[in-house]
């Protein structure tokens, strides 16, 4: 039997990495001010239909269960996050500042760094629509890719209502203008002089598209003679948001009139951000402003958040060494004979219960084979208990690094504290 494609195993050094970093991005959202929620990991398919882009529902794992109700597996969390709020938190105290991290399913070509099982760790401030939020929001992503180890990420950031204004300007048809947009998100600009080259309009947004390096008065003078007043009126707010960045710990970003984010729920600011050391998959954030609140019945609700894509930032990110290496064993305890055998056990429970991570033979192996073992384990230390220094209450203590050794007693008080080392 093989896994599903585009599934992955993950063994305990692999987990141990991820858990380190899980725990890494929930303490900086915590101490960002957001808490925690869950969703369930299927929905019903029509939330994702209607909620997100086009692009994501042609990759939806759908199905109908026995009850012949069509359900999906979650592609993302923005949608199931917004039918949470207005059903469970649409009277709380605004904005409403929420995070969450699970794994989420989309039916695409599997690749390095492009999975069927992918896990997001997200956040979103539900409420407020507000220059400040959008700062918060694209400063925390940033903080929280940094914190991970991942020291060359390239933040970007655009405005998809100033994007949709200069499509607009275009005078496409709407089947047209979906096109443009779509090569506009890819970057594909051979595909975007081919459908609106030419024109004044059109050589405007290749030329700016195409750009690599811009400033905020290159843009807005390049742009805005096309736009009408209140899409003008983006470029303050834009400025108005990157203004904040510094004080909340940005040092840098590359503007970007080209992130159209598939074009899904966004209606404002929008950023990603890239790990340019992962080639094609690249992308370890996306995310935007955006309008749900309608969709589900409510009034309009505006919400600024971002998903990070978990396993990227792990292929992205230098993990500190001490998580890795420091092995998952402090001590492995290794015996001889029936009164070493009991011995073995008490003294693994008595260090377990003081915080120290305790293996103990489990096949009855001589002391060189369970040495070898030990060492297999990364164990630090090895505990030898033989029969004779059982009966005066003592083991020896093997310092797997240096070689040394030394006699411990086996007198719980003692073992508390015998362990030099952090627990
Ligand atoms: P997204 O850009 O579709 O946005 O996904 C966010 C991140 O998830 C991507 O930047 C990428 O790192 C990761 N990701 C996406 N698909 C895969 C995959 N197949 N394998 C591995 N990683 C993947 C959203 O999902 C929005 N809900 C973000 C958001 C939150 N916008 C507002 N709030």
């Amino acid at each position: 039997m093989k896994r599903p494609r585009g599934t992955r195993d993950f063994l305990p050094g692999e987990m141990r990495k991820r858990r380190w970093a899980e725990s890494v991005l929930r303490d900086t959202a915590e101490r960002w001010g957001y808490g925690e929620v869950a969703t369930p990991t299927f929905e019903e398919e029509e939330l994702f239909v209607r909620r997100s882009g086009e692009a994501i529902v042609e990759e939806l794992y759908s199905f109908e269960d026995k009850g012949g109700r069509r359900l999906a597996l979650r592609p993302e969390f923005t949608a199931p996050v917004m039918r949470l709020f207005s059903q469970e938190m649409s009277r709380s105290a605004k904005p409403v500042k929420i995070y969450y991290f699970g794994n989420a399913f989309r039916y695409e070509r599997p690749q390095s760094g492009r999975y069927r099982e992918f896990w997001q760790f997200g956040t979103e401030i539900i409420g407020a629509d507000t220059p400040e939020a959008a700062a918060e929001s694209v400063a925390l992503a940033s903080t929280l890719v940094r914190k991970v180890g991942v020291e060359d990420a390239v933040l970007r950031v655009g405005h998809v209502g100033i994007l949709r204004g200069m499509v607009s300007a275009l005078g496409l048809s709407p089947g047209e203008e979906r096109e443009v947009f779509r090569a506009v998100d890819k970057g594909d600009l051979e595909t975007m002089e081919r459908l609106c080259g030419g024109t004044d309009a059109g050589d405007v947004l290749v030329g700016l598209v195409g750009r690599d390096k811009m400033s905020m008065e290159d843009w807005r003078d390049i742009g805005g003679g096309l736009l009408d007043e209140k899409t003008v009126s983006y470029f303050s707010y834009l400025e108005d948001v990157l203004s904040l960045l510094p004080a909340l710990g940005v040092r840098s970003w590359k503007l970007d009139p080209g992130i159209a984010r598939g074009l899904d729920y966004y209606t404002g600011v929008v950023f990603e951000i890239d790990a340019p050391r992962l080639g094609a998959e690249k992308q370890v954030c996306g995310g935007g402003e955006y309008e749900l609140g309608s969709l589900f019945g409510t009034s309009q609700v505006r919400g600024v958040g971002f998903a990070l894509g978990f396993d990227r930032l792990l292929l992205a990110s230098a993990v500190p060494e001490g998580v890795v290496q420091h092995g998952i064993l402090d001590v492995f305890i290794a015996y001889i004979g029936e009164k070493g055998r009991l011995a073995a056990f008490e003294m693994a429970t008595t260090l377990r219960e003081n915080g120290y991570r305790v293996d103990i033979d489990l096949l009855g192996r001589n002391i060189s084979k369970a040495l070898k073992y030990a060492s297999s384990r990364g164990a630090r230390y090895v505990a030898i208990l033989g029969e004779r220094e059982v009966e005066r209450g003592v083991a020896t203590l093997r310092d797997m690094q240096s070689g040394e050794q030394r006699e411990i007693s086996l007198s719980s008080d003692e073992l508390k504290n015998v362990l030099d080392m952090p627990r």
